[in-house]
């Protein structure tokens, strides 16, 4: 016996040596608290310094406590022309803890697959800049973590009593008041924003900064209670409360990327699974996992359409499970429930086209040009009413299902340029090439040309600029402009 345990214990001990010596603990799936959290992120990129960074956003939680992402990418710390960049952003909720756990495994997994030669996962962080964020809520990971994990709204909100998830920017009302207005304007919304309903509270001005500074292109918001894939809108247009079906323009696609996820989830889309709550929640499963927003309840004020409405991003949100804080000991079955999906998801940023918008005589990459699809799949020309712009070095994203479509570039200054594309989106595969190259119009200096809703802009750079217009405007306007 005591032979035994002196073995064990020199066992445990050479276990302990091998991993210092590799500067390494190994990782567990355990309930990580704040400063852990922090520890497993550094391990990460102690392991896998070139393709990793960890940073900060500009604001801590209300309690102090440091926002952290960490990022994965061939040349960590930059946007790399035509490499769409990726976020999952989880614990927006104190109280729903399993994405802020998976999170943290899927950081370890995926540097350690891409050190051990695991090809798919090579291939994926070489094609797209991954950006990681465990907790978007520590405070009230804290407090729901305190008061034992078992209550439905405890630690919902931040240290402050908000909802985060009701705390953005609302531009639905917005959007739907131009529709009503016949106005087809339906992105980039920011810059007609007047007013706020409460006070940003610092989380979501740190999550507002790093939208308009990473241009996304896809990404998902982690919670837990259901399960389920819902997808945009989650405010209804008539403000109806529940059950009212509230699509985006990008509806097929919507669909596509929350069937990404719930199709490889090991259980969401089981149509025989039991629901979380009443008698009729099991339509979930039955729905293929996925849900529109609105039809299920509706919310104002979410970060999801914030970020389709504010952003070129498509997000999504995800139920990961009926329960809110899992046992320690569920989390390695949760984790093998949800890694295909975690990763199919991910892939998912290579969908539909993306190319260079460059002047075709100064030969350089056009920033801020208009992207804007038909799809003309059945013979028809029907308009796709969201455009995207493209970034820095004149490169755009379009998620896009399969289909035939007819994409236009526009620019101020320029004569449009469209071409006809057809989409097939094979698996694993970097998005289709189209590039458009713009011709330059002389004008004479006087005239003042409406080529599109931007041109009042006396800016080259509009994404910057609406970055830069919208980072003064949080720090100028520490209290709102009005308050409703
Ligand atoms: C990172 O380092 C690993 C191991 O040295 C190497 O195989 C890999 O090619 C490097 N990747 C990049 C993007 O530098
Ligand atoms: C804020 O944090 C303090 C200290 O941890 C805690 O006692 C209090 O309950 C928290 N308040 C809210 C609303 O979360
Ligand atoms: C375009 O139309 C086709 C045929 O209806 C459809 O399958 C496809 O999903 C549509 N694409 C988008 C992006 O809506
Ligand atoms: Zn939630």
């Amino acid at each position: 016996m005591l032979k035994g345990a002196a073995t064990t214990m020199v066992h445990a001990a050479l276990l302990i040596l091998s991993s210092l010596v590799a500067g390494t603990l190994q990782f567990q799936l355990k309930h990580h608290n704040n400063e852990e959290l922090l520890q497993v992120l550094q391990d990460v990129n102690s392991r896998c310094p070139n393709i990793t960074r960890i940073y900060t956003l500009t604001e801590t939680s209300v309690l102090g406590t440091p926002l952290y992402l960490i990022e994965f990418s061939t040349k960590p710390g930059h946007h790399e022309i035509m490499k769409p960049e990726f976020k999952y952003i989880a614990n927006m909720h104190g109280n729903e803890v399993l994405g802020r756990e998976l999170m943290l495994k899927l950081a370890d997994f995926l540097c350690e697959q891409y050190m051990s030669g695991n090809s798919n996962i090579q291939s994926l962080i070489e094609k797209t800049r991954i950006h990681l964020m465990p907790t978007m809520n520590p405070d009230g990971w804290q407090l729901a973590t305190d008061t034992g994990g078992k209550d439905y709204l405890i630690g919902r909100t931040n240290n402050n009593s908000v909802d985060l998830n009701r705390n953005f920017p609302n531009l639905n009302r917005i959007m739907y008041s131009n529709e009503e207005n016949h106005l087809d304007h339906n992105n980039h919304l920011l810059a007609q924003l007047t007013r706020l309903k409460e006070p940003l509270q610092p989380e979501t001005k740190a999550v507002i900064r790093l939208i308009m500074q990473i241009p996304f292109v896809l990404s998902a918001n982690l919670h837990g209670g259901d399960l389920v894939a819902n997808y945009p809108y989650d405010e209804s247009r008539t403000g109806s409360q529940k059950d009212e079906y509230s699509g985006t323009p990008d509806d097929e696609t919507f669909k596509h990327l929350a069937l990404a996820y719930s199709t490889h989830h090991s259980d969401m889309a089981n149509p025989t699974r039991r629901g979380c709550g009443d008698v009729d929640s099991n339509r979930f499963g039955k729905q293929g996992g996925i849900t529109n927003g609105a039809k299920w309840y509706s919310l104002a004020g979410g970060m999801q359409d914030f970020n389709y409405l504010s952003s070129n991003d498509f997000e999504i949100t995800l139920e990961l499970g009926c329960d809110k804080y899992p046992p320690t000991k569920v989390l390695q079955q949760e984790w093998d429930r949800n890694k295909e999906a975690l990763l199919n998801y991910m892939w998912q940023s290579h969908i539909g086209v993306k190319g260079i918008v460059y002047d075709n005589v100064a030969k350089r990459g056009i920033a801020n040009a208009v992207i804007h699809v038909k799809n003309i799949t059945n013979g028809k020309y029907q308009d796709i009413q969201h455009d995207v712009v493209s970034v820095h070095d004149g490169d755009y994203f379009r998620l896009l299902t399969p289909g035939k479509y007819k994409i236009t570039a526009y620019k101020d200054g320029y004569l449009p340029h469209s071409r006809i594309v057809t989409v097939t989106n094979p698996a694993h595969s970097s998005a289709q090439r189209v590039d458009f190259a713009l011709k330059p119009i002389s004008v004479p200096p006087y005239v003042r040309i409406q080529s599109n809703s931007y041109a009042d802009l006396d800016f080259d750079d509009k994404y910057g600029d609406l970055q830069e217009a919208w980072t003064n405007w949080i720090n100028l306007n520490r209290e709102p402009i009005a308050v409703q």
